[in-house]
């Protein structure tokens, strides 16, 4: 049995990424949060609460416990707020990432760390490679940057799955994406304004806590791009999610990046090249409407 833990287990991705790896027999695995555990499945995993930043606490834990790799999801994920807070974003989403490369390195574990696609500055006009060169234009994508620094300069057995626009739906009913603040929007015949000069290859939850499994399983090591396969500018999405779930397109206007101040701090145009993710972890991106009929199916299961 594999020992793994995982960091930010109440965030979007985290929820995830226990829920399919925790009760079976290949996973022991070890959430830790800031909060308590909001996850709703509260068996097959241990979970303690821990502020990553409250050092004695954290190292503690980090001294009484071998795992074999580390998914590391915690972070400070807003833009906004690692501009409000620069020092706080230092802390978090980078100063913790040499925390867990020591550890990893000290006790030969896999760190399988979360990064972005804003680590791009989205003028190349074409999806990204994983040896194109970075150009982050916020704080948030110049601290997953200096994030990604850390582990590409360190001895630490690394894969770092940088990923876009991340959508779907979990347990916890107050995270919201894309897809679910549109639809609700939407249904509740609430006018929404959207950007239509961003695009992206917006990644399914399931399939990025899937590729965090096969990283385990592959031993992956490097960087590694993980999202959708289709590139489509944001009011497109929308425009699906809306045909999708047959809503009112007529709720839906077109505003511009520049005019909701996201012209300087977010990348115009990422989307990434899979190849490399493919080949080397078998990864295969679910198709953006099939992912929304397996979101339908998912509103029911979580009684939503
Ligand atoms: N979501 C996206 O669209 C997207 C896109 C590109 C890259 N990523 C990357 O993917 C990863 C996962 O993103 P996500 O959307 O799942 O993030 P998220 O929902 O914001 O979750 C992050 C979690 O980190 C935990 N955390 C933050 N500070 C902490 C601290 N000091 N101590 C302990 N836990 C702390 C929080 O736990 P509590 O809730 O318990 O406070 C939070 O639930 C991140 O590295 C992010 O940068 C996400």
């Amino acid at each position: 049995m594999k020992k793994i833990l995982v960091t930010g287990s109440n965030g979007f991705l985290g929820q995830k990424v226990v829920d399919l790896l925790s009760g079976n027999d290949l996973y022991a695995v070890t959430a830790i949060s800031k909060g308590t555990n909001r996850n709703p499945n509260q068996v097959g995993y241990t979970f303690e609460q821990i502020d990553l930043l409250d050092q004695s606490a954290f190292m503690g834990f980090l001294s009484s416990h071998i795992f074999d790799a580390i998914i590391h999801t915690a972070a400070m994920t807003s833009v906004e707020a690692c501009e409000a807070d620069k020092a706080a974003c230092q802390l978090i989403n980078v100063n913790l990432v040499q925390t867990l490369a020591s550890y990893c390195e000290k006790h030969q574990a896999q760190l399988i760390h979360l990064s972005t696609d804003f680590v791009f500055d989205g003028q190349k006009g074409t999806p990204y490679h994983e040896q194109d060169i970075p150009n982050p234009q916020s704080e948030y994508g110049k601290s997953k940057y200096a994030s990604e620094q850390i582990l590409t300069q360190s001895a630490c057995n690394y894969a770092i799955l940088r990923t876009i626009l991340v959508y779907g739906i979990n347990g916890d009913p107050n995270r919201s994406n894309l897809v679910l603040w549109a639809k609700g929007k939407l249904a509740q015949k609430e006018a929404i304004k959207v950007v239509n000069d961003q695009w992206r290859m917006p990644t399914f939850v399931d399939d990025l806590a899937y590729a965090c499994q096969l990283a385990i399983e592959r031993q992956a090591q490097g960087i590694f791009h993980i999202s959708g396969a289709e590139l489509m500018s944001i009011n497109e999405a929308v425009y699906k999610i809306a045909a999708y779930w047959e809503l009112d397109k007529t709720l839906i206007s077109e505003i511009s990046a520049a005019s909701i101040g996201q012209a300087d701090n977010r990348p115009r145009q990422t989307g990434f090249d899979l190849s490399k993710s493919k080949n080397d972890l078998g990864y295969v991106p679910t198709g953006f409407i099939e992912s929304l009929e397996i979101i339908e199916r998912q509103f029911k299961e979580f009684g939503r």
